[in-house]
C-alpha cells in the first residue's frame, strides 16, 4: 500500500515536468516571449500579420534556431541574449512539432 503511494506521487511530480517542454502553447517561455505575435497556440494573429507557426513546422532545427535567435526583420524580434540556446532548442522541436 505504501509502495501504490509513492508510484502515484512519484508520477505526479513527473508527469507534469515532462508534458512542460514538449508542447508549444505550454512552454512558459513561449508565453511570455512569443504568444503575443504569434497567438495562444501558435495560430497565428493577423493583427501581428503573423502565419500560423505550423506553417514553419518543416522548416529544419538549423534554420528555425538561426530564425529565433537572429529575427526576422523588421518585425519577428531577435531572442539570442534573451533566451538561452536551450530554450530555443526546445522550442524549435516544439515548433516542429506542430506539423
Ligand atoms: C513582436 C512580435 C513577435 C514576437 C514577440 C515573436 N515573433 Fe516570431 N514573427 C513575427 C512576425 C511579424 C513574423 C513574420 C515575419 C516575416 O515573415 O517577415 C514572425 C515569424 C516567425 C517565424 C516564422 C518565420 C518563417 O519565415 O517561417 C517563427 C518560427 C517565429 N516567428 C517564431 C517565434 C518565436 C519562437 C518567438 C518567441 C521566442 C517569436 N517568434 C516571437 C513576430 C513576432
Amino acid at each position: 500500500m505504501k509502495k501504490m503511494l509513492f508510484v502515484v506521487l512519484l508520477l505526479a511530480l513527473v508527469v507534469p515536468s515532462m508534458s512542460f517542454a514538449a508542447d508549444l502553447a505550454s512552454d512558459a517561455n513561449y508565453k511570455a516571449k512569443c504568444a503575443a505575435c504569434h497567438g495562444a497556440n501558435g495560430e497565428g494573429k493577423a493583427a501581428m500579420k503573423t502565419a500560423p507557426l505550423k506553417d514553419s513546422a518543416s522548416k529544419s532545427e538549423a534554420d528555425l534556431t538561426a530564425l529565433i535567435a537572429k529575427g526576422k526583420p523588421p518585425k519577428m524580434p531577435a531572442f539570442d541574449g534573451k533566451l538561452t540556446p536551450d530554450q530555443i532548442k526546445a522550442l524549435v522541436s516544439e515548433i516542429k512539432a506542430l506539423k
